[in-house]
């Protein structure tokens, strides 16, 4: 199975900082092969980093997408729009976008669904707060987030990615353990009747990221804060098991 490491820039980078971090990247690991590596920078940054990665070891994702084609959604940006700039992954329900900015499930089974029609691979984040965890909930909170986002689309999850990011481990330099973290990976995978590609995410930093791909259960990364700095995003690209 593919080994995947993606940096989710976030609302990060301006058009010029964008540029000079995946030049900087670029150089860094552009004769890594065995890897899959993927950069989410901001919508307005797509088009200076899809120049420079255009043919290279770097491919191109965003952050989100609406789930109609075109149409009166003001503010709002079309999966089409960007497969034509050159991505060919978008985010969804990072839970940045499922808890402030209050996603709710359906309009994630939606997008996943039309990323799917369009041909763009979904990397759909789930994840429990830490209220979740602590209350023994997190395997009840994972099931229904995969039930209601993979809703009619189960079939077809190995044309996906999930991730795994618990809320509480994001940005806040709370790691999961490797241990916890393949434990709630095994489960999702016993949730779903293909196999999928299956990320971690939170607090992922060049300390952590070796003992984290020693995990079987642990296809890749998917990197915030850490992706933001090239040798830093470049040491994890360059993990060792
Ligand atoms: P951090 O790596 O900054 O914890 O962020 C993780 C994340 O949200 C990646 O999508």
């Amino acid at each position: 199975m593919e080994t995947i490491i993606a940096g989710n820039w976030k609302m990060n980078m301006d058009p010029g900082e964008s540029r000079t971090l995946v030049q900087e990247l670029l150089q860094a690991v552009g004769a890594v092969k065995d890897r899959t590596i993927i950069v989410f920078p901001a919508f307005t940054s797509l088009p200076h980093v899809a120049e420079i990665v255009h043919n290279s070891v770097i491919k191109l994702g965003a952050q989100n997408m609406h789930w109609e084609r075109s149409g009166a959604f003001t503010g709002e940006v079309s999966g089409l729009f960007l497969k034509q700039l050159g991505c060919e992954y978008v985010i969804i329900g990072h839970s940045e976008r499922r808890h402030v900015l209050k996603e709710p499930d359906d309009w994630l089974n939606r997008k996943l669904k039309t990323a799917l029609d369009i041909g763009l691979i979904s990397i759909f984040c789930v994840g429990e707060t830490q209220d979740e965890r602590e209350s023994g909930r997190t395997e009840e909170v994972i099931t229904r987030q995969l039930d209601l986002g993979l809703k009619g689309i189960e079939s077809e999850v190995h044309k996906m990615i999930i991730a795994y990011e618990p809320v509480w481990a994001i940005g806040t330099g709370k790691t999961a353990t490797p241990d916890m973290a393949a434990q709630v990976h095994g489960f999702i995978r016993s949730q779903l009747t293909k196999p999928a590609t299956i990320l971690y995410g939170g607090s992922v930093k060049p300390e952590n990221i070796d003992a984290i791909m020693k995990e079987e259960e642990i296809q890749g990364v998917l990197v915030g804060g850490a992706s933001l700095k090239p040798d830093t995003f470049a040491r994890i690209v360059k993990f060792t098991k």
